[in-house]
C-alpha cells in the first residue's frame, strides 16, 4: 500500500519506492506538512515542525492559551490566507461579505486505487495498477469554501501528482483570486532554486540561485507557459550536483499563465508554491459550483539532478504522453519552413519531397503558407482553406504518399490576421477590450478561445482539411503572447476567467483533434519552444524545441530542456548553413549529432545540398534509425556542463537494461594546445564489459565510469565523437 493513514497519531504517509511524503492533522484541525524526502517507516515526523512561541506570529483562536502553534511558522500542507500566516498563500478569495480570509480546516479523507483525470484538462494517467489516490477535504467553516487536495502516488515511478478541487458549499458567491495547485513547505535547511529561463530562440537555460530571504517568483503572464520561464523548478540542497544530492522537482501540467513562488521566511523555512498565475486570474464560484486547478508533478531523489531528470523523463513518456506515437519510432521528417519560408510553389515542394525520399526521409511537412491569402505574415491567418493556386494539397499528399513518405501540415488555430475572411466576418471573436485597439504581434490578433463556438468553428475548418486527404502529422503553432484580454461572451465580473478559459479552449481543440484523428502525430510549437510544457505533451508527444536551429546553440537549449523533459519530446532539425538565426557555419556532423539527440528532422532546401552533404544525410538517417529507440526511451545522461565548459559537451543515452549506450562528445570551440578532454560515463554496469563499435579494445563499465575515456584534442570546431557501446561477453576488458 503506498498510502497509509495512521489513525492513532493522525498522519498520512505517501510512500513511493524511494520516497515518503507525510502530512499530519493537529489538535486544532490543521493539516501540517511533516516530511518529504527519502523513504522512511510509518513513523510520525512531527518532530521536524517548528512549534515555538514567536513574537508577531500569532495563534489561531482555537489554540486557546497554546502560543506555540502559529500558522505563520508551522509547516502547512495547503494554506488559506488572512488569518495569521504572513507567508505566500496557496489560495485567496473574496467572500460574499467582502472579507478576504480563507481558513482551511481538516474535514476528512478518502483513499482509492488508481487516479482520476481532471475535467477538460491534461493530467498524468495510470496505465493500470500504477497508482493510488488520496483526497483530503479541507473546509472553511465560516464560508463553506471546500478545498479537496488530491494526491496520486505512482509508487514505482517515485512520483506524486497533486491538484486541488474547490467547491462552494456556502450560500453566497466566492471569488477565487488565487487557487494554486500545490504548496510545499520544505525540510529545514537552505535550498538552491534551479529554474529555466530564456527568450525566443534560446529557451530553458538553467539558472541556480541560493534562495534569499523573501520571495522569488518564476512566472508567465503571456497566455502560454512561455519562452521566458518554464513551469518546472528544482529545489536542491547546496551540495547537490548531477550525480548525487537531495533535490525536489515541481512541474506544472499547464500551458497558460502560471507562477512558481519560493519564499524563505524569518525562521529560514522555505515554502514553494505553484499553479495558475494569480495576477491574471479571478474566478467566480457561485453556490454549488466547483473549480479544478491544474496538476503538478512532484519528485524527490537523493541521487542528484540527473536522476531527478530521468524520473521526469520516464514519467512524461509513460504517464503524460499519449497516442499512437507515444513510444514508437517517430518518422524522420523534412519541413519546408527554413527551406522556402512563404515562397514556395507546388513544384518546389514536390522537388524537395522527391529529394527527401532519395535520402531516406520518412515524412514531408508543409509549414506555414498553404492556406488563405498567406504569402507573408500580414494576412490569411484564420482562413483554413487550401490556397489551390499555390499548392494542390490532395495531389501533393498523394505524390508524397506514392513516394513512400507520410505527409504533415502546419496549423495555427488560435490566431487570426485582420486581413482575413474570418476576421471580417467575426471581428468580435478576438481578444480585445472595448474602446481600445488591440496590440498586434507578428501582425496577428488572438482568437477568443475562451468561447466554445470559436474553438469549434476553427476546429471544423481545420478538421475538414485534415480529413480531405491522408495527413499523418500536424504541427500546431502559436506565434504571439496574449494581451488585451477581454471576452465579448463573458459579463464584467467574469473577465478574470478569460485566460484560464482560453487554455481550456486550447485543450478542448487538442482533445478533439487527437480523438478524431488518432493516427496523427501532433507536434506542439509556439515560435519554437514557447509552450513547451507537460500540459501540451499530454496531447502532442513532441514539441518543436526552438526556432533556433543553430547546432551550437541547440546544444545549450537541449541541455537545459533535458532537466525536465525527455529527448522523445524534443523536435530537432538539421538546417542550412550559414544558420538563419546566427549566421554561424557548423559542420554537418555537429548539426546531425544534435538533431539526432532528439526527434530528428531536416529543415532546409534539400535540392540545394551538395552530393557529399547528401551522403552525410543518408548516413545520419541510417544511423538514427538504428539508435532511435535508445534516444526515445533510453536513460539520458548529461555528462558535461556546456554552460561551465563551453568548449565541448558530452551526453549519452543508456538502455534500461544498461547493455547499450549511445554516446556523443561534440567539440564546440577548438583551442590551440588544448588540454585533453576526459569524460566519465554513467549508467553502465561496473562489472560488465562493453565493446565500443569500430574499436578493437573492450572496456569494463567500471573503467569507463570511474576512470572515464580520454579524448585527443580536436582539430577544428564542430567535430563529433559518436560512440555506440554494447555489452559483450567475449574478449578481455581493460
Ligand atoms: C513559427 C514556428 C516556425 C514556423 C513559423 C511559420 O515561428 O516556430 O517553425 O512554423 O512559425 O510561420
Amino acid at each position: 500500500m503506498s498510502i497509509v493513514y495512521n489513525q492513532e497519531e493522525k498522519f498520512f504517509n505517501l510512500h513511493t519506492q524511494n520516497t515518503t511524503y507525510q502530512m499530519g492533522i493537529n489538535q486544532y484541525g490543521y493539516l501540517l506538512h511533516n516530511y518529504y524526502g527519502r523513504r522512511i517507516a510509518d513513523v510520525s515526523m512531527d518532530q521536524l515542525l517548528d512549534l515555538n512561541d514567536r513574537g508577531f506570529s500569532g495563534n489561531p483562536h482555537q489554540a486557546g492559551r497554546d502560543r506555540n502553534f502559529s500558522l505563520d511558522t508551522a509547516a502547512l500542507e495547503y494554506t488559506g490566507c488572512g488569518i495569521g500566516d504572513y507567508r505566500i498563500s496557496s489560495c485567496e478569495a473574496v467572500n460574499a461579505d467582502g472579507s478576504t480570509a480563507v481558513d482551511l480546516q481538516y474535514v476528512g479523507y478518502n483513499i482509492y486505487k488508481g487516479k482520476q483525470g481532471i475535467p477538460g484538462m491534461p493530467a498524468a494517467y495510470d496505465n493500470g495498477g500504477e497508482s493510488e489516490t488520496l483526497e483530503i477535504m479541507l473546509e472553511d467553516p465560516c464560508t463553506g469554501l471546500r478545498a479537496i487536495l488530491c494526491y496520486s502516488v505512482f509508487e514505482n515511478m517515485d512520483m506524486i501528482t497533486r491538484s486541488v478541487r474547490f467547491e462552494n458549499h456556502g450560500d453566497g458567491t466566492i471569488r477565487l483570486e488565487r487557487a494554486l495547485s500545490a504548496c510545499l513547505d520544505m525540510q529545514p535547511g537552505s535550498w538552491d532554486l534551479i529554474h529555466f529561463h530564456g527568450r525566443h530562440c534560446m529557451e530553458r537555460q538553467p539558472e541556480r540561485l541560493r534562495q534569499p530571504h523573501g520571495i522569488t517568483r518564476i512566472s508567465s503572464k503571456r497566455g502560454s507557459s512561455s519562452h521566458q520561464h518554464n513551469p518546472f523548478v528544482i529545489m536542491a540542497s547546496p551540495e547537490t550536483v548531477e550525480a548525487y544530492g537531495d533535490c525536489y522537482g515541481m512541474m506544472l501540467v499547464y500551458s497558460g499563465d502560471y507562477a512558481a513562488e519560493i519564499e524563505m521566511d524569518q525562521m529560514n523555512h522555505t515554502r514553494l508554491v505553484m499553479g495558475i498565475n494569480p495576477d491574471t486570474f479571478s474566478w467566480k464560484l457561485d453556490k454549488g459550483q466547483s473549480f479544478d486547478t491544474p496538476e503538478v508533478i512532484m519528485g524527490f531523489t537523493h541521487e542528484g539532478l540527473n536522476a531527478l531528470s530521468q524520473m521526469y523523463h520516464r514519467f512524461i513518456r509513460n504517464n503524460i504522453c499519449r497516442g499512437k506515437y507515444k513510444n514508437i519510432h517517430r518518422p524522420v521528417l523534412v519541413n519546408n519552413w527554413e527551406g522556402t519560408y512563404f515562397n514556395f510553389t507546388h513544384e518546389k515542394l514536390e522537388a524537395i519531397a522527391s529529394e527527401a525520399q532519395k535520402l531516406g526521409i520518412e515524412m514531408f511537412v508543409l509549414d506555414d503558407g498553404w492556406f488563405g491569402k498567406r504569402d507573408d505574415d500580414y494576412s490569411g491567418l484564420g482562413d483554413w482553406k487550401v490556397n489551390e493556386a499555390k499548392v494542390r494539397l490532395t495531389e501533393l499528399v498523394q505524390t508524397v504518399n506514392s513516394m513512400g513518405m507520410k505527409f504533415g501540415l502546419w496549423i495555427e488555430p488560435e490566431m487570426v490576421n485582420e486581413d482575413s475572411d474570418l476576421y471580417r466576418e467575426h471581428p468580435d471573436w478576438v481578444l480585445k477590450i472595448p474602446g481600445r485597439n488591440p496590440s498586434r504581434a507578428r501582425y496577428q490578433l488572438v482568437l477568443d478561445f475562451s468561447r466554445r463556438e470559436v474553438v469549434d468553428y476553427v476546429y471544423e475548418q481545420i478538421a475538414s482539411v485534415l480529413s480531405s486527404c491522408n495527413i499523418e502529422y500536424v504541427k500546431w503553432d502559436m506565434n504571439r503572447s496574449l494581451a488585451d484580454t477581454w471576452s465579448a461572451a463573458l459579463p464584467a465580473d467574469r473577465q478574470g476567467e478569460v485566460r484560464h478559459r482560453f487554455v481550456l479552449g486550447v485543450y478542448r481543440f487538442a482533445e478533439r483533434l487527437i480523438s478524431d484523428f488518432p493516427h496523427i502525430l501532433l507536434e506542439g510549437c509556439s515560435g519554437g519552444g514557447g509552450r513547451f510544457d507537460a500540459g501540451m505533451l499530454y496531447y502532442a508527444p513532441q514539441i518543436w524545441c526552438s526556432d533556433d536551429t543553430d547546432a551550437e546553440e541547440r546544444v545549450l537549449i537541449q541541455y537545459g530542456t533535458s532537466f525536465g523533459y525527455p529527448a522523445s519530446t524534443m523536435g530537432s532539425h538539421v538546417s542550412a548553413v550559414p544558420n538563419h538565426q546566427t549566421g554561424r557555419i557548423s559542420t554537418m556532423d555537429l548539426r546531425g549529432a544534435v538533431a539526432m539527440s532528439g526527434m530528428l528532422g531536416y529543415e532546409l532546401d534539400l535540392t540545394k545540398l551538395k552530393s557529399a552533404e547528401k551522403a552525410k544525410v543518408r548516413q545520419q538517417i541510417r544511423e538514427y534509425k538504428k539508435y532511435a529507440e535508445l534516444v526515445m526511451n533510453g536513460d539520458y545522461y548529461r555528462l558535461t556542463d556546456p554552460v561551465k565548459d563551453s568548449d565541448y559537451c558530452a551526453w549519452a543515452f543508456v538502455s534500461e537494461n544498461r547493455k547499450k549506450c549511445l554516446f556523443y562528445l561534440v567539440n564546440l570551440h577548438t583551442r590551440a594546445n588544448a588540454p585533453l578532454i576526459n569524460v566519465r560515463f554513467r549508467g553502465l554496469k561496473p562489472d560488465a564489459n562493453y565493446k565500443i563499435q569500430r574499436e578493437k579494445r573492450i572496456y569494463s563499465g567500471a573503467a569507463l565510469m570511474y576512470g572515464g575515456y580520454t579524448f585527443p584534442a580536436f582539430a577544428g570546431d564542430g567535430q563529433v565523437v559518436q560512440m555506440y557501446l554494447e555489452e559483450t561477453k567475449s574478449g578481455t576488458a581493460r
